[in-house]
């Protein structure tokens, strides 16, 4: 998803506070089916040493949280971010989880090791780009996660140089992976209104150029279900994680849900008033009937993605 400067009721968009309502939404939308047999193989898998785990764009710290909550075992997690906010976001969220279970931690800002009586878990923060990131000791990863990154990275390179910083037995956890639909229902105003807002959302997305190649864009999913198949990668589980969002009279939106909507409602909204083929005051005027559908409690939002577990082979 893009920053954007036109966020919702024309306020600026405030990321990690972004990032936290969608975690509660991404909660909801991870696959099971996919991120089980992820921790089941951290778990039980063999080595002598903590195991090393790398996660790409890790935002302010949810897959962290997630692994360390089921994972018991000595752990050196390494999260890669370019943002500073965010990381000055996960560090904090790290150490509340880490008070709210009565577990030590340093007041340094990195590493900063939680040291469970399961075994300790060191965290890096390493400001970085996960097209050029490898850890500073040089040591092979035993596992690497990625959460809703690939569609702003090229594909090939990114998931070559990742091959690359990896033991040959090893898990790739990519989650949350955008595959091209987008659904506000109702649609503000008509179908016929709304489908051609969304496609500039959609075009806007496989626009996207980082030193001139294209990014996982707005079909990253099959894009990279495509390029694990052709590197002779292996593929052990592929599913649906869908953001699926419904308020209703009978259910109210939470604040998380009714904030994450409004700020994609305000991403396609800039899009839209940013495409050739889109007036900017139909697309006004669609958005604001969608911000009436959100605070009325009357909307379903839909966005498809999907979720891989897989080993890049060598
Ligand atoms: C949509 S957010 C996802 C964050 C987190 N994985 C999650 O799902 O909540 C994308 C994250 O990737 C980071 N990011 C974007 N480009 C990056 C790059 N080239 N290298 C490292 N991080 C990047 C952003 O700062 C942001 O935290």
């Amino acid at each position: 998803m893009t920053d954007s400067s036109d966020a919702p009721f024309d306020e600026p968009l405030d990321y990690p506070r972004y990032l936290t309502a969608k975690a509660a939404v991404d909660e909801q939308a991870l696959s099971p089916r996919v991120w089980q047999p992820f921790v089941d193989w951290l778990r039980g898998h063999a080595s002598e040493k903590p195991l090393r785990i790398a996660d790409m764009g890790g935002g302010i710290g949810f897959t962290l949280l997630r692994v360390l909550a089921a994972v018991e075992r000595p752990l050196t997690y390494f999260l890669v971010d370019a943002s500073a906010a965010n990381l000055a976001r996960a560090r904090s969220n790290l150490r509340n989880w880490a008070q709210e279970r009565g577990f030590a931690t340093e007041a340094h800002d990195t590493p900063i090791t939680i040291r469970r009586p399961s075994g300790h878990a060191t965290v890096h923060f390493c400001r970085g780009d996960a097209m050029t990131w490898r850890p500073p000791d040089g040591a092979p990863i035993h596992a690497l996660a990625s959460q809703a990154l690939l569609d702003l990275l090229p594909l090939d390179r990114t998931l070559q140089h990742w091959r690359s910083l990896l033991l040959s037995d090893h898990r790739c956890y990519l989650a949350l992976l955008f595959d091209g639909a987008t659904v506000f229902e109702p649609p503000g105003g008509s179908l016929a209104i709304q489908q051609p807002i969304i496609d500039a959302y959609h075009r806007s997305m496989e626009a996207r150029r980082v030193e001139g190649a294209p990014t996982g864009g707005a079909y990253c999913g099959r894009r990279v279900v495509r390029w694990l198949y052709k590197n002779n990668a292996q593929l052990f589980t592929v599913d649906s994680s869908d953001w699926s969002i419904l308020g209703s009279t009978y259910d109210p939106l939470s604040d998380n849900e009714s904030l994450f909507v409004q700020v994609i409602a305000s991403f396609v909204k800039s899009e839209g008033r940013a495409s050739e083929k889109v007036s900017s005051d139909i697309v006004n005027e669609w958005y604001d009937k969608i911000i009436d559908s959100i605070t009325s409690d009357q909307i379903y939002f839909r966005a498809s993605h999907l979720d891989i577990l897989a080993a890049l082979k060598k």
